[in-house]
C-alpha cells in the first residue's frame, strides 16, 4: 500500500559546512558602522502584542520587567518601541514629535529611564512618507531625524518599508545609514523591508546591522514555519553585524502551544535570529519566561561562529537544522513540523563533527545527556523540537531511541484494526536491561500486545519491536489520533510519539469545501471554506464563487481520496480583496506526484483552470507556494473545487 512519506520531497542536504563566513559573503560597508551587533541583539519590541496600544508606561514597566524577571540577565537588552509613538505632525522646526499623549515625557525621557536600568532603547520609523499606521515617517527627513533620534538617546532603529513611494529600496536605507553615521552615536540600524529587495545582498553593505527577510510574523504556526521556509539559502549572508531576521518572537502571546513556542524559540535560536521578545513581559507565566530565557539555547544563539544555523535534511514534515559551534561541537533541530508524531533524526557524521567513538548529546531543554555511539534522534510530538549541542564525549546516560510505527500506511478508515509497533533502539555503548514497552490510543480503541512487551538486555546498536494490534472504533472521527509510547528501562523513561488518520472515503461528486481535510497547513490566518481568507465571498478576476477553500500560502491542505476518485477540477487564484497583489504557484500531489503545476499567477488574474485524473490516488495534497517573492497578499484560492468519486452520495 502507499506510505505517506511525500518521498518525492525527500532530499538530503549535505553535511553543515564548517567554513566561516569569509569577506566574499559580508561585504565591506561603504557606510562606517560601528560592530554593535557582533552578536544577534536580543530585546523586546512593542509591536507583535501591543500594536498601536502603547504609551511611555508601558516601556517603562517593561523596562522594570526586563530586568525583574531576568530576562536582562539572560542577555536581553533593547526596548524598542515600535510604530504609534509620534505625534501626526512634525514641530514647527520639522522635527518629528512624540505623541503627547502616548508619551508626554518625550522619548529623552524615556530613553533615560531605559538607560538607568542597563538597557538600551530601540525605536521606529518608515523609509517612506509615512509609517505602516500613517504617522510623519522619514523619508526626504532622514538627517533631522536621525539628529532627532541621537539626541534622545536612541540605540536602535528599526526602519520600516510603508509609504515608501516606489523609490528605490537601496537609495531610501542608505540615505538613514548616512544620517546615522553622521550624528556620531552608536545606533543599531534595523531594516524592515520584508524581504522585499533581497536585502541580504545589499543591507550588510548600507550600515544594516540585522534585515528583515520576510513579510509580518503573526501569533500562529502556519505563519512562524511559513517564515522558517523562507530562511532556507540564507545563511551565506549572515554574521557578525549582519544577521538575517525572519521577524520578532511571538513566544508567549497565546496563539500557539507552548511545544509550538519551544519549536519556534530553538529555530530562532539555531538561525541566528535577532531575538526580539514581543509578548507582555510585564504578565509572563514561568513556561514563556522559561522558553525566552534558557542558557543553553540562548548560547547557541549567541555563539561567534557567524555560521547560521541552517537545514541540513527534510523529509516532508521532519527537518533537521544544524550550526557548528565555535567549540568544535555541533547544534541541532530536530523538527517536526506534521500533524503526527515521529521520530526524526541525523548522525555526528551528517553534523559534521570528526570521528569519534562517542558523542555526549546534550538536551538543551531537558538540561540531561546522553552518549552515542552516532545517531542523534528523537521521538519528537507533533508541532514540536528537540535542540541538541552534540560534542565528542563519553559522559552521560546511553542515549536510547524510540519510535512508533504502523502498517496502515498512513490512513485507516473507521473500525479497521491494523499493526502498530514500537521499537526501541540503544543508540549508546552500555547495555539497557529491564526493558518495558506500553502503547495508549485514544479512548474507546483497543490496544493488545502480539508477542512479549519486556526486553531483558538490549545490547548496544540493537533495537527490538514489539507489535500491538490495534482497533479503531467505527465511530472514530476523521483526523489525526495520536498513537503514544511509554518505553520504561532501568534507569530511564521516555515516549514514543505516533498517529494514524482516521479518513472516509469521498463518494459521488462531492464540493472539495464540504470535506474534512486530513491536515491544513496555511501560511497566515485559517483556512477559508467558501469564504475567503478575510471572511469575504471568493472573488477572483471579478468572477464570485459560491464553493472553494481558500488556504493562505505558503499552505498545503490534505484530503483522503482512498483510491476512490477519478478527476479532481478546480480553479486556482487570488482573491480580489488583495486589490492584484499576491503571488502564487499551485501544485496538486497526489501521493507524493505532482499532477498538475499552474506556475505563478498574480493577483487579478482570472482563475487557472486545473483538471486532473486522480485515479488510483490516496492522498490529495492541494498546495499553494509563496510565488517569486515574499507571502504578503497570497490569498490563493481553489474556486469550484470539485472531485469525481465512485459510489452516490
Ligand atoms: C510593518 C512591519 C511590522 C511593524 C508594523 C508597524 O508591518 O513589518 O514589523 O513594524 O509595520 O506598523
Amino acid at each position: 500500500m502507499y506510505r505517506r512519506v511525500r518521498g518525492a520531497l525527500l532530499a538530503v542536504l549535505g553535511a553543515v559546512s564548517l567554513v566561516v563566513v569569509g569577506p566574499e559573503t559580508t561585504a565591506s560597508s561603504t557606510v562606517e558602522k560601528p560592530p554593535l551587533a557582533e552578536t544577534p541583539p536580543m530585546g523586546w519590541n512593542s509591536w507583535n502584542k501591543f500594536h498601536c496600544d502603547i504609551d511611555e508606561e508601558l516601556i517603562r514597566e517593561t523596562a522594570d520587567a526586563m530586568v525583574s524577571s531576568g530576562m536582562k540577565a539572560a542577555g536581553y537588552e533593547y526596548v524598542n518601541i515600535d510604530d504609534c509613538w509620534m505625534a501626526p505632525q512634525r514641530d514647527a522646526e520639522g522635527r518629528l514629535q512624540a505623541d503627547p499623549e502616548r508619551f508626554p515625557s518625550g522619548i529623552k525621557a524615556v530613553a533615560d529611564y531605559v538607560h538607568a536600568r542597563g538597557l538600551k532603547l530601540g525605536i521606529y520609523s518608515s523609509a517612506g512618507t509615512k509609517t505602516c499606521q500613517g504617522l510623519p515617517a522619514s523619508l526626504d527627513h532622514e538627517t533631522t531625524d536621525a539628529a532627532s533620534f541621537a539626541e534622545w538617546g536612541v540605540d536602535l532603529l528599526k526602519y520600516d518599508n510603508c509609504n515608501n513611494e516606489g523609490r528605490p529600496a537601496l537609495e531610501r536605507y542608505t540615505a538613514m545609514a548616512d544620517a546615522l553615521a553622521a550624528t556620531g552615536r552608536d545606533i543599531v540600524y534595523s531594516i524592515c523591508e520584508w524581504g522585499a529587495n533581497k536585502p541580504w545582498e545589499w543591507a550588510a553593505e548600507v550600515g544594516g546591522h540585522y534585515w528583515r527577510t520576510t513579510g509580518d510574523i503573526s501569533d500562529r504556526w502556519g505563519s512562524m514555519v511559513a517564515i522558517l521556509d523562507q530562511q532556507v539559502g540564507l545563511e551565506a549572508y549572515s554574521g557578525p553585524d549582519a544577521w538575517n531576521d525572519p521577524d520578532m518572537l511571538e513566544v508567549g502571546n497565546g496563539g500557539m502551544t507552548t511545544e509550538e513556542y519551544r519549536a519556534h524559540m530553538s529555530l530562532w535560536s539555531i538561525l541566528n535570529a535577532p531575538l526580539i521578545a514581543g509578548n507582555d513581559l510585564r504578565a509572563m507565566d514561568a513556561a514563556t519566561l522559561a522558553l525566552l530565557t534558557d542558557p543553553d539555547v540562548i548560547a547557541v544563539n549567541q555563539d561567534w561562529a557567524g555560521v547560521q544555523g541552517h537545514k541540513i535534511a527534510d523529509s516532508g514534515d521532519l527537518e533537521v537544522w544544524a550550526k557548528p559551534m565555535s567549540d568544535g561541537g555541533a547544534a541541532v533541530v530536530l523538527f517536526n513540523r506534521g500533524v503526527a508524531g515521529a521520530q526524526v533524526g541525523t548522525t555526528a557524521a551528517a553534523l559534521g563533527l570528526p570521528e569519534a567513538r562517542a558523542y555526549a548529546v546534550r538536551d538543551l531543554w531537558a538540561d540531561t545527556t546522553v552518549v552515542t555511539r552516532s545517531q542523534v534522534r528523537a521521538s519528537v510530538p507533533p508541532h514540536a523540537a528537540r535542540m541538541f549541542v552534540v560534542k565528542p564525549g563519553r559522559h552521560g546516560a546511553t542515549a536510547v531511541a524510540s519510535d512508533v510505527a504502523d502498517d496502515t500506511g498512513g490512513y485507516v478508515e473507521p473500525g479497521e484494526t491494523f499493526t502498530a509497533r514500537v521499537s526501541v533502539a540503544n543508540d549508546g555503548l552500555r547495555p539497557v536491561t529491564d526493558v518495558r514497552v506500553a502503547l495508549a490510543a485514544p479512548d474507546g480503541w483497543t490496544v493488545r500486545p502480539d508477542e512479549k512487551t519486556k526486553i531483558r538486555v538490549l545490547r548496544p546498536g540493537r533495537t527490538a519491536t514489539v507489535r500491538f494490534t490495534v482497533t479503531a472504533p467505527a465511530t472514530a472521527a476523521n483526523g489525526t489520533h495520536a498513537l503514544t509510547a511509554d518505553v520504561r528501562y532501568r534507569g530511564g523513561r521516555l515516549p514514543g510519539y505516533g498517529a494514524v488518520s482516521i479518513a472516509t472515503r469521498p463518494v459521488g461528486t462531492p464540493w472539495v469545501s464540504d470535506l474534512a481535510p486530513v491536515s491544513a497547513q496555511v501560511g497566515w490566518g485559517s483556512l477559508g471554506i467558501d469564504k475567503s481568507v478575510n471572511g469575504n465571498p471568493l472573488k477572483i478576476a471579478g468572477v464570485s464563487y459560491a464553493k472553494g477553500i481558500a488556504p493562505h500560502a505558503a499552505a498545503e491542505v490534505t484530503y483522503y481520496l482512498g483510491e476512490h476518485c477519478t478527476r479532481f477540477t478546480a480553479g486556482a487564484g487570488i482573491d480580489d480583496e488583495t486589490r492584484n497583489r499576491g503571488s502564487v504557484t499551485f501544485t496538486v500531489l497526489g501521493d507524493g506526484k505532482v499532477l498538475a503545476e499552474t506556475g505563478v499567477v498574480l493577483g487579478g488574474q482570472p482563475a487557472v483552470p486545473v483538471d486532473v485524473n486522480v485515479t488510483g490516488v490516496t492522498e490529495l495534497v492541494l498546495v499553494a507556494g509563496v510565488g517569486p517573492d515574499n507571502n504578503n497578499s497570497d490569498h490563493s484560492e481553489w474556486v469550484d473545487a470539485k472531485l469525481t468519486c465512485e459510489g452516490v452520495s
